[in-house]
């Protein structure tokens, strides 16, 4: 192949050194150098320009951009396993392909939503915020105390990989009962695996729950599943956790609760508006806040880029892309 015969691919963002190199020594790429977010006019102009973009989760891939006249690309490569900024029946109509990364980063995602469900039960960003402060004032028995896990009930709502390795962790590394609400029921072995209970109608689920897990996707179907009503059946103790996607939680409604006690706390990764963050949510104490970091390991990011490579290369092989999701 010659170098003007490569396929154009624009990078939307920065990735690891190797996942880059990876594709800078195979294809006519560009990276995204500031790595700054690039808006819908240049998403537009990019998609006349290259042959495939590989987006990430920040940016708007909407009917608008798909749909721009004489476009030439006919792949959105993915970095990421959800796809909700993605207008997938606008690819389909496009007749562009899109591919995500699923499994590589199912074990950094589960890893932080247990950092999450420990932070918010054990209240350790009030302690760190506390001792930072130099509000600390020493040990004594009834300083910041809150809940332990063992024996309690975890919910999970929405069961794919990522809530199945979150189960994994929580039953067997902190001896938690499991019980998950989903579309469908998961075979027995995966039931088996984590002794996960189903429970077929998710408002009993919430109302059950010691510590309530989402990971279900974003999009339509799921918005504001976390609303001020579901929210007053939860037991004033309750600890909700998103790893998922913001949308997923009404977050004024989720603020106007931890404010009143009506949970106890929740620990957050995605947010509604990102980098946004709703204002009541972070004056409150009973709240932990990431920056969205549920894969951001070095060898997660890596194993993502390379995951996104390998769906190019069978794109431009002409052969089946195995993560196609549209
Ligand atoms: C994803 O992949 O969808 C996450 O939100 C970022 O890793």
């Amino acid at each position: 192949m010659t170098a003007a015969a490569k396929p154009k691919i624009l990078l939307t963002r920065r990735w690891t050194e190797e996942a880059e190199r990876y594709l800078c020594e195979r294809y006519d790429v560009t990276l995204n150098e500031r790595d700054v977010p690039m808006d819908v006019a240049a998403l537009q102009q990019a998609m006349r320009d290259y042959d495939a973009i590989c987006p990430t989760v920040t940016d708007p891939i909407n009917a608008a951009v798909l749909g721009t006249p004489g476009a030439r690309v006919k792949l959105i490569g993915n970095f990421g396993v959800g796809f909700n900024h993605i207008d997938v029946a606008a690819a389909k109509a496009a007749g562009i392909m899109v591919s995500n990364t699923p499994d590589v980063l199912t074990d950094a995602t589960a890893d932080l939503a247990i950092l999450l469900l420990l932070m918010a039960t054990r209240r350790a960003g009030e302690g760190e915020r506390e001792l930072r402060e130099g509000r600390w004032t020493g040990w004594r028995p009834t300083h910041l105390m809150g809940q332990s896990v063992s024996g309690k009930t975890l919910g999970i709502v929405g069961f794919g990989r990522i809530a199945q390795a979150t189960a994994h962790r929580a039953h067997h590394g902190f001896g938690m009962q499991v019980a998950y609400y989903g579309r469908r029921r998961a075979p027995a072995e995966i039931e088996a695996a984590c002794k996960a209970r189903y429970v077929g109608d998710v408002d009993a689920l919430i109302a059950e729950s010691d510590v309530l897990s989402l990971h279900c996707p974003g999009g339509a179907e799921t918005h504001h599943l976390i609303n001020a009503e579901r929210l007053s059946k939860m037991k004033p103790t309750a600890v909700i956790v998103n790893t998922a996607r913001g949308t997923v939680v009404d977050e004024a409604a989720l603020a106007v609760a931890l404010k009143a006690n009506r949970i106890a706390a929740a620990g957050l990764d995605v947010y509604e508006r990102e980098p946004v963050v709703h204002p009541d949510l972070v004056g409150l104490d009973n709240v932990v806040l990431l920056p969205h970091l549920g894969s951001a390991t070095r060898e997660t990011r890596t194993a993502m880029g390379l995951r996104v490579a390998r769906n190019v290369d069978l794109f431009f092989a002409g052969q089946p892309v195995q993560d196609k999701v549209a």
